[in-house]
C-alpha cells in the first residue's frame, strides 16, 4: 500500500530522532512491500526563523493532505528564558492540536524488563506496570485567555471546559479500557477546581455507558504520589490538559527513561504521532539522544494506520535492542558501550529487513559489522 507522511522534525533533537524513525518505517516498507512517501514542512523555532511563525500555513496543508503526521520536538533555550518574547516555538505544537482538532493525547506507559535497573524505583514496585494515559489536549487552561496587567504585575490564565469537550476524550478512555483492564481512573482537582467538578459529573454519567468499566477517582496531589508508590494500580488514567502533561512526564520515570516515551494525538480527521520528551537542546547534533520514543511513535502510527504486523515489527525490534543492549546512553548499562542514536536507528532498520535471521552473531551483524549473513 501506498502512504503519505507529514513529517516534522521540529528543533533540538527532532531532527535526528525523526530520523531513526524514517529508518525504521523505510525497513518495513521494504519488508513489507509499502511506499511511504513523506512530506517534510516545519514547526517551532527553526519554522520562526525561515518564516517569521511558529506554524506555516503551508505545514497545516501538508499535514492536512496526509495520511498520518510525524512529529519530532518542539522548543529552543533562546526563547525558554525570554518570557517577553511574544512569539514562541511551543505555540507552533499548540497551533496544530488546535488547528487538527487533536483532542486526545494517548501516552502508554509500560516497563521493560531489562531496563527496571534503570529506574530509582524498586523493582517489585514497577514489574508488570501497563498504563496508558488520555489526555485532553485542546482546552483547558492551555487554550484559555491569557493576559498580563498594564503595570505587568499581575497575570492571568483563564481554565474553561464544556460537557462536550470533556466527553469526547472520555468515551475513548473507557472504549480502551474495554480492551484492558477494565478500569478507567479519572484524575481531577475536584475539590477545588469547579472545571475538575464539571469533569466528574460528565465522567460520571458516561461511566453508565460502560457497566463493564470500573470509575475511580483520584484527586491530582494523591495521584502524583500514587504513581510512583503503586503505578501497577492503574490501567487507563483520564486527565484534562495539564494534569495529564504532568502525569505523563512523571510516569516517564517508572520505564527508566523518558527516551522511550511515545504518543499518539488524534481527533475526529488527523492522528500526529511524536516521542513525549522535549527538543533536549544540550544533545543537539551529538548522536547521543535515545531515538526509540521516535521510533516506537512510528510504530502507533503504523497501528493506525491498520498496519498491526508491520507495528509489531518495530516493536520487535526495539525490544531486541533493549534486550541486546544496543542503546544510547541514557538507558545503558553499567560498563556498557553507549551506542550513537544513529546506530540504534541502524540496528532497528536492519532487523526489522532481516526478521527471520536466526544467526548467532546477530548482534554484530545487525550493528553493521558485517552484512553477510
Ligand atoms: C508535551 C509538551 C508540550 C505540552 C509543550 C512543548 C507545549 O510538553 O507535548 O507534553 O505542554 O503539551
Ligand atoms: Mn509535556
Amino acid at each position: 500500500m501506498k502512504y503519505t507522511i507529514a513529517v516534522i522534525p521540529g528543533d533540538g533533537i527532532g531532527p535526528e530522532v525523526t530520523n531513526q524513525a524514517k529508518k525504521a518505517l523505510d525497513a518495513i516498507a521494504e519488508y513489507y512491500d509499502h511506499i511511504f512517501i513523506y512530506k517534510e514542512a516545519q514547526m517551532g523555532a527553526c519554522a520562526i526563523e525561515s518564516t517569521g511563525v511558529p506554524l506555516p500555513k503551508e505545514t497545516i496543508e501538508i499535514c492536512k493532505s496526509a495520511d498520518a503526521i510525524l512529529f519530532g520536538a518542539i522548543g529552543d533555550p533562546k526563547y525558554d528564558n525570554s518570557p517577553e518574547a511574544k512569539i514562541r516555538p511551543e505555540q507552533g505544537l499548540l497551533s496544530i492540536r488546535k488547528e487538527l482538532g487533536l483532542y486526545c493525547n494517548i501516552r502508554p506507559v509500560k516497563v521493560y524488563d531489562k531496563l527496571i535497573k534503570n529506574s530509582p524505583l524498586k523493582r517489585s514496585v514497577i514489574e508488570g506496570t501497563d498504563i496508558v494515559i488520555y489526555r485532553e489536549l485542546t482546552g483547558g487552561v492551555y487554550f484559555g485567555d491569557r493576559s498580563l496587567s498594564e503595570d505587568k504585575k499581575t497575570a492571568y490564565d483563564g481554565c474553561s471546559y464544556s460537557v462536550d469537550e470533556i466527553s469526547k476524550v472520555a468515551h475513548l478512555a473507557f472504549k480502551e479500557a474495554q480492551l484492558r483492564k477494565k478500569v478507567v481512573t479519572l484524575v481531577d482537582k475536584a475539590n477545588v477546581l469547579e472545571t475538575s467538578r464539571l469533569w466528574r459529573k460528565t465522567v460520571t454519567e458516561i461511566a453508565k455507558e460502560y457497566k463493564d468499566v470500573e470509575l475511580r477517582y483520584q484527586y491530582l496531589d494523591n495521584a502524583v504520589m500514587q504513581l510512583l508508590l503503586d503505578p501497577k494500580q492503574y490501567d487507563v488514567i483520564l486527565s484534562a490538559n495539564l494534569f495529564g502533561d504532568i502525569l505523563s512526564e512523571e510516569a516517564s520515570v517508572i520505564g527508566g527513561s523518558i527516551g522511550l516515551l511515545a504518543s499518539t494525538s488524534i481527533g475526529e480527521k488527523y492522528a500526529l504521532f511524536e516521542p513525549i520528551h522535549g527538543s533536549f537542546p544540550q544533545a543537539k547534533g551529538k548522536d547521543i539522544a535515545n531515538p526509540l520514543a521516535s521510533i516506537l511513535s512510528a510504530a502507533l502510527l503504523l497501528d493506525y494506520l491498520g498496519l498491526q504486523e508491520e507495528a509489531d515489527a518495530i516493536e520487535r525490534a526495539v525490544e531486541k535492542s533493549i534486550v541486546l543492549g544496543i542503546t544510547t546512553q541514557d538507558i545503558k548499562g553499567e560498563n556498557q558501550y553507549a551506542a550513537p542514536t544513529s546506530k540504534v536507528g541502524d540496528f532497528i532498520a536492519d532487523y526489522i529487513t532481516h526478521q527471520d535471521d536466526s544467526n548467532l552473531n546477530f548482534r554484530n551483524i545487525h550493528m553493521g559489522q558485517s552484512t553477510i549473513i
